[in-house]
């Protein structure tokens, strides 16, 4: 529906849209005040003038009147009304009232102390010789064509590749449906991208990955969260929110959830997808480690039970294979595609030529299959030794996460004993470890800590779990 406001400001809401009609409000008006349609000091008409000319409550206007005041757009003159504001003046103040960015030091290269923080492989299995040769063969076949600019949605051989990949792990996925990324936080950020708009609520697990958290705060979005449960989300939690606030996504980790190592039964991914059917509304799945599952019987993906094309599956290699060369894959649902690409597009354009051609060859020549089945063997063992590891040195108070894969535990401090300073006494005696508040939409307890197995061995790995008990014994006393 079409309505003229204001001489020359048209806005245009759509009554049976998805956006609450308040942020529908709130956007055509930020527009024209950002596209100087509306300048400063612009009188905007009276709630119940505006209420009456477009035909909705004066309650919705009051809700987009008091968005654009809060994000500094306009300003209420007692007994006057609301006026536009000086944006060039204020761009500088609004940007410093945003939420504190999230950092994540896990993305980040440790080069000093014993390192239970990175959860990526040690480089020493980088098997750099293999990646040499193949990069030798794509250069002498393909020229400089592999340093032109790409196909937005990947390097089409690469997304046959890894169609042929993921229909192994039961996800019916064909080129089309695959779109290549650079890596799965470009994944999670260009999905918030296509999907969200200012305002929108997503509902993610508690706890959850930080990365998702930043992703979708930078979009404006109103993060909800339901706890973790050892078989999943709680899902009578999921309802209760998927009623109350309608999200326009649900985040999850369905396999090895990162940081608390659980995984869903078949139970509750069927659940959660009927929820999702229910009340219309899409899930991104983030699968950033299920190759890593030791246990014998295989969890399926959330997507490879998806009939109703409700999830966006995203793929990183990264904890299996040179993080650092940036590479994931999203599958679509067809009716998210164009938006996905133009997201992606706007984002980077696409992901370097070189590093897709060099990936499908090491998928087609088999070194794929040859590392990871030598990388999930080194990593077993390790996990089993770090279980004993922690089951040796700290306390009985101390919970342990009984993760069944990945590369990190979470663990749980008795009462009273804090993380954060237990994260801090760490790092003065040389042991590095991820204290768990990142992990949480709003502040969690101070009680978490993940530690990880990906960087250390032998000796190293036993010297930092050995002063982690010893640190947390001396702080119960
Ligand atoms: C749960 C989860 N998702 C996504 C990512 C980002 O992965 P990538 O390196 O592919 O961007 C990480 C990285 O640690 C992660 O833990």
């Amino acid at each position: 529906m079409k309505e003229e406001l204001f001489n020359f400001v048209s806005i245009q809401l759509d009554r049976n849209g998805k956006t609450p009609l308040y942020v529908q409000l709130y956007d055509a008006l930020r527009e024209a005040i950002l596209c100087g349609q509306l300048t400063e000091g612009y009188l905007l008409p009276p709630v119940r003038r505006l209420a009456a000319e477009t035909g909705i409550n004066a309650g919705t206007v009051v809700s987009a009147y008091r968005l654009l005041e809060k994000n500094g757009y306009i300003r209420a003159k007692r007994g006057s009304g609301f006026f536009v504001t000086d944006i060039l003046v204020q761009s500088d103040e609004r940007e410093d009232t945003r939420e504190e960015s999230t950092f994540l030091p896990h993305m980040t290269p440790v080069t000093d102390g014993i390192d239970l923080l990175s959860a990526s492989p040690s480089p020493d299995y980088i098997r750099v010789t293999d990646f040499k040769r193949v990069i030798n063969e794509v250069l002498d076949r393909d020229g400089g064509y592999a340093f032109g600019y790409q196909d937005g949605q990947g390097y089409y051989p690469l997304r046959q590749a890894m169609a042929g990949y993921l229909t192994k792990c039961g996800i019916r996925a064909t080129a089309d449906d695959v779109h290549t990324i650079s890596g799965a936080q470009q994944g999670i950020d260009i999905v918030a991208k296509a999907v969200l708009s200012f305002g929108d609520y997503v509902l993610v697990e508690r706890p959850t990955y930080a990365g998702a958290i930043g992703a979708f705060r930078s979009r404006g979005a109103k993060i909800i969260d339901a706890p973790m449960t050892e078989d999943g989300i709680d899902m009578d939690a999921v309802e209760d929110a998927l009623r109350r606030f309608r999200p326009k996504l649900i985040y999850v980790m369905p396999n090895i959830q990162n940081p608390t190592g659980y995984s869903y039964s078949n139970a509750k991914k069927n659940r959660l997808l009927g929820l999702a059917r229910r009340y219309q509304t899409l899930i991104l799945e983030d699968d950033y480690i299920s190759e890593l599952d030791y246990s014998e019987d295989k969890l399926s993906p959330l997507k490879a039970l998806d009939r109703d094309e409700r999830v966006i599956y995203c793929k990183s290699f990264s904890k299996m294979f040179m993080p650092g060369l940036r590479l994931g894959f999203l599958v679509v649902p067809n009716r998210k595609r164009a938006h996905i690409l133009a997201a992606k597009q706007q984002s980077d354009g696409s992901t370097a030529g070189l590093t897709q051609r060099a990936f499908d060859l090491y998928l087609r020549n088999g070194i794929w299959a040859k590392h990871s089945r030598s990388i999930y063997d080194v990593y077993r063992a390790r996990h089993r030794e770090m279980r004993a590891l922690l089951e040796e040195h700290l306390p009985h108070t101390v919970t342990v996460y009984p993760a069944r894969g990945g590369l990190t535990y979470w663990l749980k401090l008795p009462s009273g004993i804090s993380a954060k300073r237990t994260a801090e006494t760490l790092a003065e005696r040389g042991v590095l470890v991820q204290e768990g508040s990142a992990f949480f939409v709003n502040m969690g307890l101070d009680r978490f800590l993940r530690v990880s197995f990906a960087a250390e061995e032998g000796d190293r790995l036993r010297e930092g779990i050995r002063i982690l008990g010893q640190i947390i014994t001396k702080e119960m006393k």
